[in-house]
């Protein structure tokens, strides 16, 4: 089974049971200040989670492209992905612990659909603690389809809990669905346990609390499910292979490296991981420049990441003996893969590539300059009888020169020397903290839908208009983040605004402030939003019925939401500053003020 066909049974399974199929979101959250990417299903769907009604119903099923850099360390193993796709189903206070369950496990063991035999399963459940009761429940409905107590495992907080995904939200106890994998495994082998033997490949999360914002859990008003499924490590299950590396998600771009690096995959095992991490990294840098709302490498945010991303591939390239720009043909092969599913990869097809050569051929740059001022330290620094490079030196390579403290250790290595680690960290950390300090936004999470990122909400869509009007209809958003302080459009537009333009669009806005004009919205088909004249950004499906937001008679907006009753909530709104985002993307920053 390919990941193609597992995409359409998933969907076809769960439209079987009622369920409607959503588009995935972009890559890049829209107005949410305090994630960098989706890391989940769940991820844009959580004010439906916490109440509000969705306009598909109250049963749902997508598949949606995630990204998460926590587990960056472990890409390289058999399993970890910094991106993969995940299938979703949901319940908005519907089905909860059995029907999900029962629904779950026919759709792994039946004939007509995956026939994973059962004995090769085995599920945990949420062991308790004192604020949330063990999970007898879930373990009872397993029991009941077949699955023997010996492989039911009850574990804590760490591993069966889920959410929320930043500081507040919903969350709740989940059940995690393993697979035998036939390895081996060590003597504690167990669920939960990265010996290879089982692998996690579902999760089904019963949402029924939100986490506040002093720390406490308040009950949901009813009660959710959110389940998530990983297409690569299900298709690895399926096709009895041993990582996810061996599937055809992944032989065409290791078969590319081999034939690049004159290596051999499979031969030696610090070859295999670097094979890995490039086959990784590319694909996730390739997703993102190329996903609709695509981000550019830069050093902040999400830019950061993917900088990070396609530095470290180049790192590995190096190891496997390579010294001139080799990402580009690889990214052509992930395009070729994915651009059926995802069309906005294809028709970035000349984007990404060209911006992953530009970032590749500038860290080849900086690490020739920085290798030619190691040179010149390396008299000085083999002097030091211990052979211990400072770490302040270290963080000068770094600082002046961009160049990654892996490579000064490597370069140390090769002359018989090590870094001062700590030394380092110490010099990095006291630079963070007199420098930017943009740390909230790597724990990950969603923000309150409080007061004041409502507003700003608005007065986004009041910016995107008022932009339309004034520079005209080639303005598309490109990227939306809203923290309490301020908003942060992106938009396309070909130079730098005139302080008349600046003007034009801040009175605009206001005025329609001044108008306490009402926000509404109503639902109807992507195709009638269209033809109603409302902007839409993403990819949706055509026939997905959608929520189109209307201020007034002066905007209407493609979106999920919330917004203020009326636009006299709003204060004054006022630009604080207009810069280029990336080429021919402008950004913007605004506030409210009362
Ligand atoms: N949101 C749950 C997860 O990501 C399903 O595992």
């Amino acid at each position: 089974m390919t990941a193609n066909e597992l995409r359409r049974l998933y969907i076809e399974f769960f439209k079987t049971k009622d369920h409607s199929e959503i588009s995935g979101a972009s890559l890049i959250p829209q107005n949410d200040p305090t994630v960098l990417f989706t890391t989940a299903g769940m991820h844009p769907l959580v004010p439906y989670l916490l109440g509000e009604k969705h306009p598909s119903g109250t049963r749902l099923v997508n598949v949606q492209r995630c990204i998460r850099t926590g587990d960056i360390d472990d890409v390289g193993d058999f399993s970890h992905l910094t991106f993969f796709e995940m299938l979703g189903n949901w319940s908005l206070g519907e089905y909860f612990k059995e029907g999900s369950i029962r629904m779950s496990w026919e759709f792994l063991t039946s004939r007509d659909w995956l026939a994973i035999p059962p004995e090769k399963l085995a599920v945990t459940c949420f062991a308790g603690d004192e604020d949330v009761p063990r999970d007898e429940e879930s373990a009872t409905v397993w029991k009941s389809l077949g699955i023997p107590e010996q492989r039911i495992f009850f574990l804590g907080r760490e591993e069966n809990w889920w959410g929320p995904a930043g500081e507040t939200g919903p969350c709740g106890p989940d059940t995690e669905i393993y697979v035998d994998t036939g390895i081996a495994g060590t003597a504690d082998s167990r669920p939960g346990v990265s010996d290879g033997k089982w692998m996690e490949i579902w999760n089904n999360v019963f949402m029924e609390y939100n986490r506040l914002a002093d720390g406490t859990y308040a009950r949901l008003g009813r009660t959710c499910v959110d389940t998530g499924m990983g297409i690569e490590r299900t298709i690895t299950i399926l096709q009895g292979r041993k990582s996810v590396y061996e599937t055809e998600l992944f032989t065409p771009v290791i078969a590319h490296i081999e034939r690049v690096t004159g290596t051999s995959y499979g031969s030696d095992r610090s070859t295999d991981v670097s094979i890995r991490i490039i086959s990784d990294h590319v694909r996730t840098a390739a997703h993102v420049i190329g996903d609709e709302a695509g981000v550019l490498p830069s050093n902040v945010g999400a830019g950061y990441i993917l900088r990070r991303l396609i530095r470290r591939a180049v790192r590995h390239g190096r190891k496997l003996g390579l010294s001139e720009p080799f990402l580009a043909p690889i990214a052509e092969t992930v395009i070729g893969m994915y651009e059926s599913v995802y069309p906005a990869l294809g028709s970035k097809r000349g984007e990404v590539i060209s911006e992953l050569t530009a970032e590749e051929e500038r860290f080849l740059t900086t690490l020739r300059r920085g290798e030619h001022e190691f040179e010149k330290l390396l008299p000085n620094l083999e002097r030091n009888p211990a052979r211990v490079i400072p770490g302040r030196v270290a963080f000068r390579l770094y600082d002046t020169y961009g160049f990654p403290i892996e490579i000064t250790e490597e370069l140390a290595g090769e002359h018989g020397m090590t870094v001062d680690r700590q030394g380092f960290d110490e010099a990095y950390r006291k630079h963070q903290d007199t420098s930017k300090a943009d740390t909230g936004t790597f724990r990950g999470g969603l923000a309150d839908h409080t007061e004041m990122t409502t507003r700003l909400h608005t007065a986004t869509h009041l910016l995107h208009k008022a932009l339309r009007e004034v520079l005209g209809d080639h303005v598309a958003q490109k990227g939306s983040n809203i923290t309490q302080e301020r908003l942060r459009f992106d938009f396309t537009h070909p130079e730098k605004m005139s302080p008349d333009e600046l003007k034009q669009v801040e009175q605009i806005v206001n005025r329609q402030i001044e108008r306490d004009l009402p926000v509404d919205y109503t639902e109807m088909t992507l195709e009638d939003a269209r033809t109603n004249g409302a902007i839409a950004l993403f990819g949706e499906k055509y026939d997905e019925v959608v929520k189109v937001y209307s201020i007034g008679d002066f905007s209407r907006e493609v979106c999920g939401g919330p917004h203020v009753g009326s636009t006299a909530e709003l204060g004054t709104f006022r630009i604080v500053k207009e810069q280029s985002s990336s080429q021919g993307v402008r950004r913007i920053k605004a506030v409210l003020e009362s």
